[in-house]
């Protein structure tokens, strides 16, 4: 059985007083059970304490990012086992940010992607579109190359270690959001494409997050679609209680 999960990406957003405020005021409106795991990704100097600060709840901490390799001379990289030594289980990987603004080929993440299920990690491995791509009508070919390129060399018992996100570009930060029939579309074709590579039950078991200007607002009817099976949030995650109002949604 596949999870809902909902996950809020801090990106680069946050002081260590600031990221503590968050998770406290996080941990305040925590008064009830809600129907999906939740997920912070703060940045990486307050992983550990943010660790510390969330280990009597439910909340997981997660990185943005980690290295392909695994220790050595690679100034500014983080590496598993770092993340690992601190508690972290699950990272973020391929984000649209990490492809464009550093550029972070299909190579690169699926060495990465293999580096962090090799150290026994959870990924949430990110795809989506340019706004082009959509225009142009080869959002599906776009989205599925970066799949096959970055996932398809896993095994099926690896794959099951792997979250997908699916983040169409244009909807990210901009406030435009892909309308619930775009994203299970999208997400409905995905899972058939998993399924090509990894089987149906691989494929039925696998969660795809939808991500890109997800908010309170937006969140229930995007959520009840079938393929969708929760989301990665950025803007709105910055904001407790819009994050768990998005967490009621489920
Ligand atoms: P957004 O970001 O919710 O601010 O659009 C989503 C993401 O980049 O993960």
């Amino acid at each position: 059985m596949r999870k809902n999960i909902l996950a809020g990406n801090w990106k680069m957003n946050c002081d260590l007083s600031q990221t503590q405020g968050l998770i406290t005021d996080l941990k305040t409106g925590l008064v009830k059970d809600f129907n999906c795991e939740l997920m912070i990704a703060p940045s990486h100097p307050f992983l550990y304490n943010a660790f510390n600060s969330t280990s009597d709840t439910l909340i997981e901490v997660v990185a943005q990012n980690v290295c392909e390799a695994q220790n050595g001379a690679y100034t500014g990289e983080i590496s598993v086992d770092m993340l690992d030594s601190i508690g972290i289980k699950t990272v973020i990987i391929g984000h649209s940010e990490r492809r464009d603004t550093y550029g972070e080929t299909n190579e690169l993440l699926a060495a990465k992607t293999k580096t962090a299920l090799g150290k026994g990690m959870r990924v949430i491995f990110c795809c989506g579109e340019h706004l082009e791509q959509r225009k142009a009508g080869n959002y599906f070919e776009t989205v599925t190359g970066q799949i096959e390129k970055g996932l398809f060399d896993l095994t099926a018992k690896q794959m099951e270690q792997v979250v997908v996100a699916y983040e169409p570009v244009w909807a990210i930060g901009t406030g435009e959001t892909a309308s619930p029939e775009q994203a299970q579309e999208m997400h409905a074709h995905l899972r058939s494409f998993l399924e090509t590579k990894f089987g149906k039950e691989t494929a039925n078991n696998t969660s795809i997050l939808y991500g890109g200007s997800v908010k309170p607002s937006n969140a229930s009817e995007i959520f009840a679609k079938p393929d969708v099976d929760g989301g990665l949030v950025g803007g709105a995650s910055l904001d407790a209680q819009s994050f768990l109002d998005i967490a009621n949604a489920f």
